[in-house]
């Protein structure tokens, strides 16, 4: 049996991700804030599924979680064990210098700092562990471009990206690495895309540019997505540290 833990599977990409995984009979263990009726049904179905409540702005919480989460499942016996660090947000949307000490710290801590201690206890938990065992960190074309008013989100991503990287040569030099790669989705119809378009036009010049991808049908399906992701989650090309686009796959 393959086990995935998946962050923000309640909805938008990663519900894309749970059902993928459900289709294909892996067993998840999903992390968020709150279920949603769409995950609380996939859940139903499925064995072994379980929701673990939490909110990855809260750094302690998050170590003490990963702990109790990556423990208990590195003392039973997979096939495979996946880590997908999928929870993100976009806020603060709006020049530096113009938004709060607040919003900045949320966003790192949720994009970058978690999936980090995330990332950090499963490679302790399960670095001596035989068998298919894989991080991926979704990230964003906004970590390698530069986008005004997404100063936050974009150096969040760059970290993740670098994160990557930097972990894939330690693991590239053992001899049963574990794999890990960023990869960034594409424009995806999900929550956080309406968000963007909700950013007030002063706060963001590029918002028509966003609104012109909903209204001309340009943003991905996310159960699509998930699928492709899921496909790619098992391929070659996660590598040790790749830099990867769902687009190159398409
Ligand atoms: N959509 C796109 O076009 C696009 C493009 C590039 C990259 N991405 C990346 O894809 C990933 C998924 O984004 P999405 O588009 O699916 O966004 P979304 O629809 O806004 O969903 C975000 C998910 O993250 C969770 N989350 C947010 N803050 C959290 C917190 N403090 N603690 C726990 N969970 C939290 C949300 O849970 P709640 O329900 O509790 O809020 C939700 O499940 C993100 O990393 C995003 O940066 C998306």
């Amino acid at each position: 049996m393959r086990c995935y833990i998946v962050t923000g599977a309640a909805r938008g990409l990663g519900l894309g991700l749970a059902r993928a995984i459900t289709e294909r009979g892996g067993q998840l263990i999903a992390l968020g804030r709150g279920e949603s009726h769409e995950l609380d049904a996939l859940g139903a179905d499925m064995p072994g599924y379980r929701f673990v409540a939490i909110d990855l702005a809260q750094a302690d919480l998050v170590s003490e979680l990963a702990e109790e989460v990556f423990g208990s499942l590195a003392s039973l016996d997979w096939d495979g064990v996946y880590l997908i660090n999928n929870a993100g947000v976009v806020d603060p949307i709006a020049p530096a210098g113009r938004y709060e000490d607040a919003a900045l710290l949320h966003c790192l801590s949720v994009n970058l700092s978690a999936a980090l201690q995330l990332s950090n206890a499963f490679l302790r938990h399960f670095q001596h562990r035989r068998g298919d065992r894989r991080v991926l960190n979704i990230s964003s074309g906004a970590g390698r471009n530069p986008y005004p008013s997404w100063s936050a989100y974009c150096a969040s991503k760059a970290g993740l990206d670098m994160y990557s990287r930097c972990v894939g040569l330690e693991q590239a030099a053992l001899a049963d690495g574990i794999r890990i790669a960023s990869l960034a989705p594409g424009v995806v119809d999900t929550g956080m895309q309406a968000d963007i378009r909700r950013a007030h036009p002063d706060d963001f010049p590029m918002l028509a540019q966003f609104q012109r991808y909903k209204a001309e049908g340009e943003l991905s399906d996310p159960d699509q997505c998930g699928r492709e992701i899921l496909d790619l989650l098992h391929s070659e090309h996660i590598g040790f540290g790749a830099i990867l686009n769902i687009r190159d796959f398409r």
